[in-house]
């Protein structure tokens, strides 16, 4: 693809496309195929390199139109993703379970999450927008034994989450809540991971800097430029309080991850990442 015209073209039909399927949500299976396949195809279009060009010329160019779009579909398209997760969980609740090429994805990028910060037995982990098919809570509580707790602001994203935990994690440490941050007790959690379709996802990390511990480090995933079409982009914190460590970039993957460590005061002086 070369012509931003066209590029505007796609964009356009896939809000269209995805405005539609998410009205058509009813908590049955019926739209769940044409769900799948216009997120496949969307996950392909964020991820091609040869739109890049394209992307960079309208961001340049920063019509109304283009923002407009973009929030737009960026909103649509993170509603969408909420809405297959539920079609994953009402399948495998009712026997028939698959994986589409976008939960490939995500999953793939489990393992490498917390860089060198790995999560153990040991370790708490939380995850904000754990949504209605909890794959990442599962995966880590899998492999490491860790305890995960999971919030949701979905009731019904909830509900679903546990009984595929149920179905899925008997005996793992898996808790799955409907509650605002300043309601839980976070103080001994050692791992944060935020799901990177959560729009206000920057602002609950200032909210969690006074309730949680020195040491935990964050998992921000995130989406820039082309990839903010599907996801919340990176910002920048608030100096005083987090710290960015790392990036891990993710070419081809629908999203990237941004590590941030607590920024602190020790000795009169600021010191990082302590
Ligand atoms: C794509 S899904 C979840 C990710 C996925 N299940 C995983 O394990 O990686 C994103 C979820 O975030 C939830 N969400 C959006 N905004 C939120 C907020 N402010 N607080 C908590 N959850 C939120 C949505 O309801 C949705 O279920």
């Amino acid at each position: 693809m070369n012509s931003t015209e066209t590029f505007l073209q796609i964009l356009t039909e896939y809000l269209d496309k995805f405005t539609n399927l998410a009205a058509k949500y009813d908590g049955t299976i019926q739209y769940s195929k044409e769900l799948e396949t216009t997120i496949d195809g969307y996950s392909a279009f964020i991820t091609d390199e040869r739109n890049h060009s394209a992307w960079e010329q309208l961001e340049r160019q920063a019509s109304n139109e283009f923002i407009r779009l973009a929030a737009e579909a960026r909103s649509v398209s993170a509603r969408c993703v909420a809405i297959m997760e539920k079609y994953r969980a009402l399948k495998l609740l009712d026997g028939n379970a698959g994986l589409t090429d976008y939960f490939k994805n995500i999953e793939s990028c489990i393992e490498s999450e917390f860089g060198s910060f790995h999560v153990t037995s040991d370790s708490k982990v939380f995850m904000v927008g754990s949504g209605s098919f909890p794959m990442t809570p599962l995966l880590i509580a899998k492999r490491t034994g860790a305890e995960v707790i999971g919030i949701d602001i979905d009731d019904e994203a909830v509900e679903l989450g546990r009984r595929v935990v149920e179905r899925l994690g008997g005996g793992l440490r898996i808790r799955l809540v409907n509650s605002s941050i300043d309601h839980l007790d976070l103080k001994n959690v050692s791992h944060i991971i935020f799901s990177s379709t959560v729009p206000n996802k920057y602002d609950m990390l200032e909210q969690l800097h006074p309730l949680t511990e020195e040491r935990v480090v964050v998992a921000m995933r995130y989406g820039d430029r082309l990839k903010s079409l599907f996801n919340y982009p990176m910002k920048e914190t608030d100096g005083q309080t987090w710290g960015l460590v790392e990036t891990v970039l993710r070419p081809g993957h629908v999203f990237d991850v941004a590590l941030y460590k607590k920024v602190s005061v020790a000795s009169g002086q600021r010191r990082r990442f302590t």
